[in-house]
């Protein structure tokens, strides 16, 4: 199943479709620094947890892979640079973090192996740093496939689903997650019509959801924030679906600001709320969902629409992420299985398993 691609690895450089311009321009770009990919991170040229995991691990391998170091400990030591500067980008998508955990695990085995091969050693790290990029890509595509598979059978044969921000094609680098059961389901034969909220303030759903959908052909409708409850009530909505940042031992998830609001909802109108994510999403070093950090972005977001003022010059508060509390989730959808409640234990079964 092929979807949009928001980043891939050339021998030029790491190949980035510029989502802020979605959906009027599909313009790419190419980046050759990874100090300048990380500025893309955190500017969300490129978005969505497990993408920003893939972007993450291409950057360390971009560094490494351009570093200038003449001896292990130089590129011992700019290997550390560059973890650092990609580790400051965003703070709520914990894909980034475990993206920078593994390369630094994977660059300690290469360096033990390498110490005393001198130049031909330094070579084989780069070489091996940039597969394992490559590799890590492709993990990602194949764990959307499976949550796909997985996630397809909780959706009803005809009926409508609602989602929100973007967890598709652009926000992991696969078929996506949310979208990937969604794209699952449809490529199955079944009828499903999307609910798409537009996501105030940075519009993942308007011009991102609703952009990859429609290129897919897959029928939906766009809803603003503020008509969730309604549709919810009346709309014939047979579940939610949607991404996740990060996932804590207990199941609370943090995910696009709105999230919570919409889980709370369903729950009062009985639509079951599921919850699609790789393991790279779950944070299993943190009890509950009040150690997750909320990133906090610009006022302007809120008071600006594509540069125009909408609001007066007034404070505006912008949290970018909410915590739903694993209560409201029915399951959470991963590339191993479904996880259902008591989440404890399901997802450390989950997060255990080879
Ligand atoms: O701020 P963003 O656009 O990076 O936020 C993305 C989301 O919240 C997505 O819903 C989440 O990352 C899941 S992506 C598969």
């Amino acid at each position: 199943m092929r979807s949009v691609e928001p980043i891939r690895w050339t021998p030029e450089g790491v190949v980035l479709l510029d989502q802020r311009r979605l959906p009027g321009d599909v313009i790419h770009h190419t980046y050759t620094d990874y100090r300048e990919l990380a500025q893309a991170i955190k500017d969300m040229v490129i978005r969505g947890a497990p993408a920003i995991g893939v972007a993450a691990a291409m950057g360390v391998a971009l560094g490494v892979e351009r570093s200038k170091a003449k001896t292990l400990a130089e590129l011992r030591a700019e290997f550390a640079t560059i973890c650092d500067m990609l580790a400051r980008t965003r703070p709520t998508a914990v894909d980034l973090f475990w993206a920078i955990d593994r390369f630094k695990k994977r660059f300690e085995a290469l360096a033990l192996a390498e110490a005393n091969n001198g130049d031909a050693g330094l070579a084989r790290i780069r070489i091996s740093l940039v597969e394992e990029a490559q590799k890590l890509h492709q993990e990602r595509r194949d764990a959307d496939e499976r949550i796909g598979r997985f996630g397809a059978e909780l959706l009803p044969k005809t009926g409508r689903v609602m989602t929100q921000c973007n967890a598709g094609a652009l926000a992991t680098g696969g078929i996506g997650t949310a979208l990937g059961v969604i794209r699952m389901a449809v490529e199955g034969g079944y009828r499903i019509e999307v609910l798409v909220p537009e996501t105030r303030p940075y519009l993942q759903g308007s011009r991102l959801t609703a952009w990859e959908l429609h290129q897919d052909h897959i029928p939906l409708t766009l809803i603003t924030d503020n008509m969730v409850g309604h549709f919810l009530k009346t709309g014939g909505v047979s579940a939610v679906v949607v991404g996740a940042d990060r996932i804590a031992r207990n199941g609370d998830t943090a995910n696009k600001i709105g999230t919570y609001g919409i889980a709370v909802l369903a729950r009062e109108n009985k639509v079951p709320f599921y919850v699609a994510a790789p393991i790279s999403t779950l944070d299993l070093s943190i009890a509950s969902g009040d150690q997750i950090p909320i990133e906090e972005r610009s006022e302007e977001e809120v008071t600006h629409l594509a540069g125009v003022r909408i609001a007066p010059d007034v404070h505006a508060a912008h949290p970018a992420f909410d915590v739903t509390p694993a209560r409201f989730i029915a399951a959470i959808i991963t590339e191993r299985g479904i996880a259902r409640a008591p989440f404890e234990e399901s997802l450390k079964d989950f997060a255990e398993r080879p």
